[in-house]
């Protein structure tokens, strides 16, 4: 039998809304479902993973039929084992330590109790569909004891993992009760990947640290077996950007916008709600320059879009009440009759909407306190195709190690950040044309095609290295 690939989430690439009794279901259009779509909507190949809704017991099998259709696998999910799994153990506790914010982990021991629970039953979904042969890319935080758990009931199984958000040095990841038990969880792995080269660091010496492993240069071996750990920089899907500039309703977006902010320099941030991407330092930053340098009131306005996200976890709610508290305080404090500071929205939009504003905005301002890549900066790059427009991005993104030649600014520093929105309002059109052009051709090299193809092609020559191991 021909063997495949199997790819296994959190959340599987679609969404599905209960309407008039029916479950209507519509692909994502994220950069990764995009990506990873060139594997798993072709021949055998599936993704596994929650379908991100409560479907009662008897209705669960109309819902797999119908994602049967799209070659997805569901992984249904009780409302318990979303509050122990999901919020809790996986945005509780792994979220904030891996974004170091160690003070808001919440290390409850049922939280742990589901997490073990939730990746086993991923495991024994996995286990029905895997056949000795296939190939596993297991995704992010949520499923960090997955390999190791496919790895037991499958051993000849070869098995990629890859991290969407950043990994921490060992002082930090050893804060958590259950670290050894996760690190072990992933050395069921053959190849382990993540965003940046330090990234890799932290995870080689942490493994090191907290097990019986060794390792040289990038390859760890654990109880025999060899585990290939590299950096794979996640990119978008670049085209999809640049050929909005061409899209009708996206011009016609364009045009309303540019009417209603004529004269006015805008800069654009959009964000998940998350404390980790920096949304209350960056409107400090914008509020201080509005203080220092009043010739910009009335010139310049924010416009910030956060979408909704893990509201029932208390620090979302929190952080909600305080950027709205926030932007009420400046807008209050500086808008005029005919002008208003901060452009305020909690909800998503759908894509076309972005685009106009990654087109038309003239800054763009990627702050995150901590972020694995952030895929933000690189669709503002891939849509200036007239190559002007400023991005300043936070020292602490995966994506600042690639896109150099953005303004980069430690985000913890307001002062800088500030002068940092100074200096793109005041930059000759020569300067950003030069800075884009290098980022642009970057990101458009750099895509989501190749990610898949480079995590995919180490994969295969792993596989051939551990076969010849065993052949010695
Ligand atoms: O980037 C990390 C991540 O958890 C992804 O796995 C996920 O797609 C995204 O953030 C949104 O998070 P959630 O699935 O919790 O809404």
């Amino acid at each position: 039998m021909k063997s495949k690939t199997i790819i296994i989430s959190n959340r599987l690439p679609v969404k599905i809304v209960e309407q008039d009794g029916q479950y209507l279901l519509s692909a994502s259009e994220g950069g990764l479902a995009t990506g990873l779509g060139s594997i798993y909507k072709k021949g055998e190949n599936i993704w596994i993973g929650w379908p991100g809704i409560d479907v009662p017991p008897e209705r669960q099998d109309e819902v797999t039929r119908q994602l049967a259709q799209l070659n997805l696998i569901p992984v249904f999910l009780t409302a318990e084992e979303i509050n122990g799994y999901y919020e809790g153990f996986s945005n509780e506790i792994l979220w904030p330590v891996f974004h170091y914010m160690i003070t808001y982990a919440n290390y409850e021991q049922t939280y742990w109790d589901a997490y073990k629970k939730v990746n086993d039953k991923f495991a024994d979904i996995a286990d029905s569909h895997i056949q000795n042969g296939d190939t596993v890319w297991v995704h992010d935080y949520q499923l960090l004891l997955l390999p190791c758990l496919i790895r037991t009931r499958k051993p000849q199984v070869t098995i990629g993992f890859f991290q969407h958000i950043p990994f921490p040095s060992y002082e930090i990841f050893r804060l958590i009760p259950w670290r050894e038990e996760l690190i072990t969880g992933l050395f069921g792995a053959d190849l382990i990947g993540f965003h940046t080269f330090d990234d890799v660091r932290h995870f080689l010496s942490t493994a090191s640290r907290l097990s019986s492993a060794n390792y040289a240069d990038n390859i760890v071996t654990y109880q025999e077996r060899q585990i290939v750990v590299e950096a794979f920089p996640m990119g978008i899907d670049d085209e999809k950007f640049e050929k909005f500039k061409d899209n009708e309703l996206v011009k016609t977006h364009i045009k309303s916008f540019e009417e209603a902010q004529a004269g006015v320099q805008v800069i654009l941030t959009i964000d998940r709600l998350d404390y980790s991407k920096g949304i209350l330092q960056r409107l400090q930053a914008f509020e201080l320059l509005l203080q220092n340098y009043p010739k910009y009131q009335g010139h310049i306005a924010l416009y910030m879009i956060v979408v909704p996200s893990r509201d029932s976890v208390p620090q979302y709610r929190e952080l909600k009440e305080q950027i709205d508290q926030l932007v009420g305080n400046i807008n209050a404090r500086y808008r005029t009759l005919n002008w208003l500071p901060v452009h305020y929205f909690y909800r998503s939009f759908p894509i076309e909407v972005l685009s106009a504003l990654y087109r038309t905005a003239d800054i763009c301002l990627v702050t995150p306190m901590r972020d694995g890549m952030n895929l933000v900066s690189k669709e503002y790059v891939a849509s200036r195709t007239n190559d002007t427009g400023v991005l300043i991005l936070s020292e602490m993104a995966g994506a600042s190690k690639e896109l150099n030649d953005a303004l980069i600014v430690n985000p913890n520093n307001i002062g800088e950040t500030m002068r940092a929105i100074l200096q793109a309002l005041n930059m000759s059109l020569a300067e950003q044309q030069v800075r884009m052009r290098n980022m642009r051709s970057n990101v458009t090299k750099f895509n989501i095609h190749l990610w898949v193809k480079n995590f995919m092609d180490k994969l295969e020559e792993v596989k051939t290295m551990q076969a010849s191991l065993l052949t010695k």
